[in-house]
């Protein structure tokens, strides 16, 4: 059993296990990467102010996210594809976040149907759904959300059409696949991480194969869902969805102020001030870098929630002192549950909540809602002198 001391550590297992294809479809950007690279650079150049001797007994991490009580404000951020990164991903991702007392959101583009996260857990989870062209199919997943007591729906805005990530290219990993000897050659040399996907409850994109009522095989579902993107999707498709969506409704992939402000004036409950984790629009700010301004615009009227480059407790506590009201992890999940599936994805959260417990007892907050700004160093004059 390797000794894993931080996320960084889970990544690099999952880079050994799971086929180059798969490993880089999770950890890249798209174009230059720009991005991508910035959501990391700008958490990590933000510095703490150290309390000393402030009595740092008994630091609780429990608060809630959009009205619900969780352990820690962390959740388990929608990605696409996942029980192709592990076997039946979607249903260990969820079962670890029950575990471990945070919500689940859910992709439309997962392996394992809304039915059979369901099925496997008890806890709420969320769901995020894409909007295709077919309206009847957002209809009838909304549908089937609603039966299965999703709690949350996030609608993801960022994605009209795809930004472009030259490895998925180069790996063959597009509608169609491009099956080279190396990627054949490599998926046998990944004889468990084969063996796991083979075995697990499904091998398409369960969502879509449920609603198009066929078994042709996950590049069949993959082309429907690339010929039915909808580019057109606009503010005026947010009042339908409002309108067939009761619960609370989460607008995922907001970066811009008035955006968020046009949001909260539509009825959604709350915002992911979220770049995709650098997956889209390349040169679009880090997240962390957007978020003060976001949160001081609509903080008080809806939960602003972040995701993009969260990788630690620190990284967390950063974006709680910056006007988050919690965070979503994309690729620390990935991470956790590629290097060792459902207890990977548990040594994930207990990372996050561990570090987040430290880090909170040295900055001197007791709770989550005590988290401010001024926890934050401030250079004030000394950074324009360079010192
Ligand atoms: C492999 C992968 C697949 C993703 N698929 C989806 C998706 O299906 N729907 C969605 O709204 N966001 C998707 N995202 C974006 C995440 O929800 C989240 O915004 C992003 O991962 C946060 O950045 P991080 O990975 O640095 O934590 C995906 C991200 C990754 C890494």
């Amino acid at each position: 059993m390797p000794v894993v001391t931080n996320v960084e550590d889970l990544r690099q297992i999952a880079r050994r296990k799971i086929p180059r294809a798969f490993f880089e479809f999770v950890d890249h950007g798209s174009y230059d990467q720009i991005t991508l690279g910035a959501n990391r650079e700008e958490l990590k150049a933000i510095r703490f102010r150290q309390k000393v001797l402030i009595d740092a007994d008994n630091r609780s991490l429990s608060t809630t996210m959009l009205g619900e009580k969780v352990s820690m404000p962390v959740a388990i951020a929608p990605t696409g594809l996942t029980g192709l990164i592990h076997g039946d991903g979607e249903i260990l991702g969820a079962r670890a976040a029950e575990a471990a007392g945070v919500r689940f959101c859910l992709s439309t583009m997962s392996i394992c149907s809304i039915e059979d996260v369901r099925a496997a857990t008890k806890a709420p989870f969320w769901f995020q759904l894409y909007v295709f062209r077919d309206r009847g199919f957002s209809e009838s997943v909304i549908e089937r959300a609603k039966a299965a007591g999703c709690t949350a729906l996030f609608l993801t805005v960022d994605l009209p059409m795809r930004g472009q990530r030259h490895c998925d290219i180069k790996n063959g990993l597009t509608v169609p696949p491009r099956l080279t000897a190396r990627n054949a050659i490599d998926v046998a040399s990944k004889p468990a991480w084969a063996l796991g996907v083979l075995m697990g409850k499904r091998k398409s994109f369960g969502n879509v194969d449920v609603y198009l009522k066929n078994k042709r095989g996950i590049w069949a579902a993959g082309k429907w869902g690339a010929d039915n993107f909808d580019a057109s999707l606009s503010w005026d498709d947010v009042n339908w969805i409002r309108k067939l969506w009761p619960h609370k409704l989460v607008i995922k992939g907001v970066l811009d102020v008035e955006d968020a402000r046009r949001a909260a004036d539509m009825g959604a409950d709350g915002i992911v001030v979220s770049n995709h984790g650098g997956r889209q629009l390349d040169g679009a700010p880090a997240t962390i870098n957007v978020l003060p301004r976001i949160a001081e615009a609509v903080g008080e009227r809806i939960e602003v929630l972040m995701d993009g480059g969260v990788r630690s407790g620190q990284d967390v506590l950063k974006a709680l002192a910056l006007g988050a009201k919690g965070c979503l992890i994309g690729r620390a999940f990935l991470y956790g549950l590629g290097a060792m599936g459902e207890a990977g994805v548990a040594k994930t959260l207990s990372l996050i909540a561990e570090e987040l417990k430290v880090s909170m007892s040295l900055t001197g907050v007791r709770a989550i809602e005590d988290i401010t700004r001024d926890i934050l160093f401030d250079y004030g004059e000394d950074r324009r002198r360079n010192i």
